[in-house]
């Protein structure tokens, strides 16, 4: 069975973004998921003095343990979130490459009309110093976040069930390559 890892750049609990990325296990059918905390320490050198914080090799391990990787982020201000961009940061100090050529999903949640896909690039070029691959379609960019989730937190349009199962399938075709 797939082991399937997800990160979420924002820490709120009803998160979209999290919705999403719930949303796009659940299409991606039988698979091990669990999402890696991001509530980390802000990166800073002294830190890794006397070795760095465990909740950081745990992350890198898990990140170069998995099959696949989701990762999921809000825009702020029209970029990558604080939260997202330290985690990478610290995982980029962890020798062994957790990412490299890892299969890796991206997708963005927003309240603005554009569904964060100025930040969604930014990710994007966030994370391609560290060599995964990358699924590069569809691009999935939830706008106006508050109105496409229902209670349950399920997508409630076609369209963006379609392009997240979609996205979910060519996930599982680059793990099965792997
Ligand atoms: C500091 C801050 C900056 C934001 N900047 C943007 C933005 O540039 N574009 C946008 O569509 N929404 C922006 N928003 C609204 C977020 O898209 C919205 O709060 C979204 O729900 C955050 O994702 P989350 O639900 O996963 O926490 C911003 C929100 C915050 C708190």
């Amino acid at each position: 069975m797939s082991q399937i890892v997800g990160l979420c750049g924002s820490l709120r609990q009803h998160s979209f973004n999290r919705k999403l990325l719930h949303e796009a296990v659940r299409l991606l059918g039988t698979c091990s998921f669990q999402e890696l905390s991001l509530d980390l320490p802000l990166y800073n050198g002294d830190l890794e003095t006397d070795g760095r914080p465990d909740v950081v090799e745990a992350l890198a391990s898990e990140i170069k343990k998995a099959d696949g990787v989701i990762v999921v982020s809000p825009e702020y201000n029209k970029a990558i979130s604080g939260v997202l961009k330290n985690a990478l940061d610290w995982v980029s100090r962890v020798p062994g490459g957790a990412w490299k050529d890892k299969p890796v999903a991206v997708m963005t949640a927003a309240g603005g009309r554009t569904g964060g896909e100025t930040a969604q690039y930014t990710v994007r070029a966030c994370l391609t110093p560290f060599g995964p691959r990358l699924l590069t379609s569809p691009i999935v960019c939830v706008a106006n976040a508050p109105d496409e989730f229902d209670a349950d937190g399920r997508l409630i349009s076609e369209r963006y069930l379609q392009a997240v199962q979609t996205l979910m399938g060519n996930l599982r075709a680059e793990i099965e390559r792997s």
